[in-house]
């Protein structure tokens, strides 16, 4: 059937305002790959993708769930066992004063309902630059601002705490801190923390702890530690899953607990409890799998740490070797955020990259950075020979595109 098509259905305004860097240089990698090309993968945080299997007790707890018929919608908020296996991890950690726990389809979708109930239209939430993309896209939907403070690459990345505190204004409703960090691999200090948690304290703010790396932490000598902690006093509003240290991404379990005092904390937790009801559940089988990942073997966590740090190794000494490139090492997470010393945007850089050698990272404008400067993403899960590889790669075009 033909169709004389005279209209367009339009897309609302503000989704100008939501891009996912990540995925859209994929699309770019993907016309390559289809032209028969390899393409080393170094852009996206999935575990499972590489040698990292998601460990079988959780697996055999989710398909005994599913042949005992637990295939019907969920409690809203999480089914009972997850939700007191989550509580009790959390309080041995030391979190006090828990106000509730929220279990969604992935971090993901918790945060995207803790700020859903939180902003209004022209509302902001302090934001990391650089930052995970999902933030930004979340707080553009809702049609409030990203209010972004920049992190500070001459001091490991700790968030720059002046330029936060002088961003607070009389619509800011939140901090936000990811931590450990992506796309830096920055882990917080004590000191970091305990600022921060001063400045909500003085204007009254929400702190939003993203923690899904938290058990990803490759040095010895540090050591993460949880905001909500160091500030039982402060609304603290942590954000886990299954997704990175329990190498279950596509399982799409996340969660999130509220801290702090419980009137400062309960008509916001209404309104959130209000989403997750009218969204029904997190995927029912699924969420039986978080009892036995924070209660069961946790073996698996110190083999993607030992990988993790050999990794790292290897990505801290090739960017202290090539051309034009120099890098905080990262310390937790997966992530290294190289500065790169060119002289054309990063967006033309990594698209020259893919299409000419095949090697695929994300932008650093995709993240946010100082003006000025340039970066690029690394995830570094692959194993060692592949990103030596890589390595040599970039550093070749590098050189063929700046010289020596
Ligand atoms: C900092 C951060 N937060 C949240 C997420 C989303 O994770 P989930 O799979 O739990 O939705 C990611 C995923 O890469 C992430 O890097």
């Amino acid at each position: 059937m033909t169709t004389n098509v005279t209209f367009q259905i339009t897309p609302a305004t503000r989704m100008a305002n939501v891009s996912y860097a990540i995925r859209d240089l994929a699309v770019v990698a993907d016309q390559i790959a289809s032209q028969g090309h390899e393409i080393l993968y170094l852009n996206i945080g999935d575990p499972c993708k590489f040698d990292f299997p998601t460990p079988p007790h959780m697996i055999e707890a989710v398909e005994r769930a599913m042949r005992n018929g637990i295939n019907g919608y969920g409690d809203s908020l999480g089914e009972r066992s997850a939700v007191k296996a989550i509580r009790a991890r959390a309080e041995a950690n030391g979190f006090k004063n828990i106000q509730g726990i929220m279990v969604g389809m992935g971090s993901g979708e918790v945060i995207d309902n803790c700020l859903a109930a939180l902003l209004n239209p022209g509302d902001n939430v302090l934001t990391p630059c650089p930052d995970y993309p999902l933030y930004g896209a979340v707080i553009g939907k809702i049609g409030a601002q990203p209010n972004s403070y920049f992190l500070d690459e001459e001091n490991g990345w700790q968030p720059d705490l002046e330029d936060l505190a002088s961003r607070i204004n009389p619509r800011t409703k939140a901090i936000l801190l990811i931590n450990p960090n992506n796309p830096t691999g920055a882990v917080y200090s004590r000191e970091t923390l305990e600022r921060v948690a001063d400045l909500a304290r003085k204007h009254n703010l929400l702190i939003l702890a993203d923690e899904i790396y938290d058990h990803l932490v490759l040095d010895e000598e540090c050591k993460h530690l949880s905001i909500a902690t160091l500030a039982p006093d402060v609304p603290v509003i942590t954000f886990n899953g299954l997704s990175k240290a329990y190498l279950a991404p596509g399982w799409r379990i996340g969660w999130a607990i509220a801290t702090g005092p419980a009137e400062a904390l309960h008509d916001y937790l209404e309104a959130v409890y209000r989403m997750l009801r009218a969204r029904l559940s997190a995927p029912h089988p699924f969420m039986y799998a978080i009892a036995p990942a924070l209660e069961g073997p946790q073996d698996h966590i110190e083999v993607a740490r030992a990988k993790l740090r050999a990794r790292r190794d290897v990505t801290v000494q090739w960017a202290a070797h090539a051309p034009n490139v120099s890098l905080v090492a990262p310390k937790g997470a997966f992530y290294a955020f190289p500065k790169l010393d060119i002289n054309e945007d990063d967006k033309q850089f990594v698209t020259g990259l893919v299409q000419q050698k095949h090697v695929l990272c994300v932008n650093g404008s995709g993240f946010g950075q100082r003006p000025g400067t340039h970066h690029m993403r690394i995830v570094f899960l692959p194993q060692e020979d592949v990103l030596k590889q890589a390595y040599g790669k970039i550093s070749e075009f590098i050189t063929e595109r700046y010289g020596k």
